[in-house]
């Protein structure tokens, strides 16, 4: 993900900015870029990979006296990371800085192309800069011209922005991507996207709110809210540990990103939906002509959403797909016929036998296309298109962000295919996207669920086994549910279909076996039940999950009740992934990074 950091003072302002950048680098990022204003001007270097070649480009380049300038690190969304996309981004006299999205970039673009601005990078954040600078030509000052541009924006955004006409401010505004300021007894102030940076520099911190915008000058701070109002900063003491500021105060990384899931579900539907249609603008309009088939190919949890898509593109899109672990599909002599759209799964886009379907896939003349969280990945560069996931860096092993954002992705992905096939009514089409709008919603985690699934946990350390037993869609979902526990518990753990138990399974249920049981209300809930009773009857131990009070359990956890099958797999995705947590956790297991398991696998 992208990383801000800004300075004002009057040290050594390259080595600050370049040092915070170094402090983000965790998060993950393909170019880096800083932009220093003093004296009146300014100086911008940009290099695309590790921030030792920023480093590298910045070598003769001294600032030994009062200056202000801004720094990104850029995990690529809009266009490649080539060196004119890194930010910072300049005008003719100002330089830009931007984390998130801006949805109505296009719309805005199109107004300053048609009014001669050249464009310089593919990238959304660019609009910012100029849209100022257009701003500044009818305004009396600097402040108030980007005050109109911030009204003007829409979407996500952390923004810092400096310019030639006010050369002692920083510019800043915040709308759903993080952002603080910190100041120290040397008057000076620092800018990040995270408190890692700050660590050390400042004593204390304003963390930003949705909304707020404003500048500093060396002696001021001056913060507007969302309804324009003037509001004094509110400094809270900064911690001193930085990997736990990594892990903004959670136990774990896994911990961390799941209660991110939120959050980067919002930024996988971004620019993506209308009131009545889903958009990609990665896939071009053609992109499924010819096609009647899909192939899934992937490994681990990313084959658990390949699984979950062939329920969506047969049910919605109406279009015959199967999914195949890529380890068997390499050796197995497939039949891949010409109309075929070959799909891979990936994570980090590195994983190697997945890799080699694609390889495959393409040798065979498939048409291809690739769901990755890594842009400029092995995979995102071999196939012919690719959908960016936007789930961010994601360190802990066990996959959870990856997870629900490649699952967003497929849902948006099989309305675009039923949209295109007519395979659904466009009516039907405009009630999902509601739907899909408040995914966002379902995986917030509340603390009272949270709470329960921490004491409950304590019930399910030994035994001799687990099943997660669910059906249709929700089937994939228990062998997601198996997998986490498995990889972090190291307990044995099965995901099995609900109504397959009976065909051998149930031969294990004693009070030792624990189930834990997938009851949505609006897929099947009474065939589930009925399941669930059977095991029941035998004495399995039974953990239901439901948003319907269910009787026959031993536990129950009540999720809340959706409008649609798939918020409730959302929820309940959350549900399973925290039992595994706090199983493990409770094991004294090392949850970010259990025994014998890899993030990426580039080996066979
Ligand atoms: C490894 C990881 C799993 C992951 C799988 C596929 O086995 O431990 O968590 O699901 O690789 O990774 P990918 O990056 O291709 O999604």
């Amino acid at each position: 993900m992208c990383g801000i950091v800004g300075y004002l003072g009057r040290k050594n302002t390259k080595k600050i900015l370049l040092n915070g950048l170094k402090e983000l680098e965790y998060r993950g990022y393909d170019s880096a870029g800083i932009a220093v204003l003093s004296h009146g001007e300014f100086s911008s270097f940009k290099a695309v990979g590790k921030l030792v070649n920023l480093e590298a480009k910045t070598k003769g380049f001294v600032t030994n006296k009062f200056a202000i300038g801004i720094g990104h690190t850029r995990w690529a969304t809009h266009g490649k990371p080539t060196e004119l996309n890194a930010h910072p981004h300049a005008g003719h006299n100002s330089y830009v800085v931007h984390n998130g999205i801006i949805e109505n970039y296009a719309q805005l673009k199109k107004e300053l192309l048609h009014e001669g601005v050249v464009f310089l990078s593919q990238t959304d954040s660019e609009v910012i800069v100029h849209q100022f600078e257009k701003n500044l030509q009818y305004s009396t000052n600097a402040f108030k011209a980007f005050k109109k541009t911030i009204s003007e924006i829409k979407g996500a955004y952390a923004i810092l922005l400096i310019t030639k006409s006010e050369d002692k401010k920083i510019f800043f505004a915040k709308n759903g991507s993080p952002m603080l300021v910190g100041i120290n007894e040397e008057n000076e102030k620092y800018f990040a996207s995270s408190d890692t940076p700050l660590i050390g520099q400042c004593s204390e911190v304003n963390y930003f709110e949705d909304g707020d915008y404003g500048y500093i000058t060396p002696n001021e701070l001056i913060i507007y809210d969302k309804n324009a109002n003037k509001r004094e900063p509110h400094f809270t003491k900064l911690s001193t540990n930085k990997l736990s500021a990594q892990k903004d105060g959670y136990r774990f990384f896994m911990e961390k990103e799941i209660y991110e899931q939120s959050s980067v579900i919002i930024d996988t539907l971004l620019g993506r939906l209308s009131e009545d249609r889903i958009i990609f603008d990665e896939l071009d309009k053609n992109f499924f002509d010819g096609i009647n088939e899909i192939k899934l190919c992937a490994c681990g949890t990313s084959y658990h959403s390949a699984l979950t898509a062939s329920y969506m593109f047969e049910r919605y899109s109406k279009i015959k797909t199967s999914v195949e672990v890529a380890s068997e599909f390499r050796y197995r002599s497939p039949i891949m016929s010409k109309n075929m759209l070959f799909v891979v799964i990936s994570q980090s886009g590195e994983t190697a036998d997945t890799l080699e379907t694609l390889k495959m896939a393409k040798k065979a003349g498939l048409k291809t296309l690739a769901i990755c969280n890594v842009d400029n990945s092995s995979m995102v560069r071999i196939a012919d298109t690719f959908i960016l996931t936007r789930a961010g860096i994601e360190k802990g092993v066990a996959s959870t962000k990856a997870f629900a954002t490649q699952v967003t992705v497929f849902w948006m992905l099989s309305l675009q295919v039923a949209q295109i096939k007519k395979s659904l009514s466009s009516k039907e089409i405009q009630k999902q996207i509601k739907y899909l709008r408040a995914i966002p919603a379902s995986v917030h985690v509340e603390d009272a669920l949270h709470e329960k699934i921490k004491r409950l946990s304590k019930r399910y350390l030994n035994g001799h086994g687990f099943f997660f037993i669910g059906r249709d869609i929700f089937f994939p979902l228990a062998l997601e549910g198996a997998l986490k526990l498995k990889e972090i518990s190291y307990l044995h753990a099965e995901g099995y279909p609900s109504g397959e138990m009976k065909h051998g399974p149930i031969a294990l249920a004693d009070p030792e076996l624990f189930t834990i049981a997938l009851l949505p209300q609006h897929l099947l809930y009474e065939k589930a039940k009925s399941n669930v009773e059977e095991l029941s009857a035998r004495d399995s131990t039974i953990c239901a999950i439901s948003p319907l009070e269910f009787d026959k359990a031993d536990d129950f956890i009540q999720t809340k009740e959706h409008g649609h099958y798939m918020l409730e797999f959302f929820e309940m995705m959350v549900v399973v992934q925290l039992l595994s947590l706090e199983i493990s956790i409770r094991l004294g297991n090392d949850v970010d990074m259990p025994r014998n398991l890899a993030k990426s696998v580039t080996v066979e």
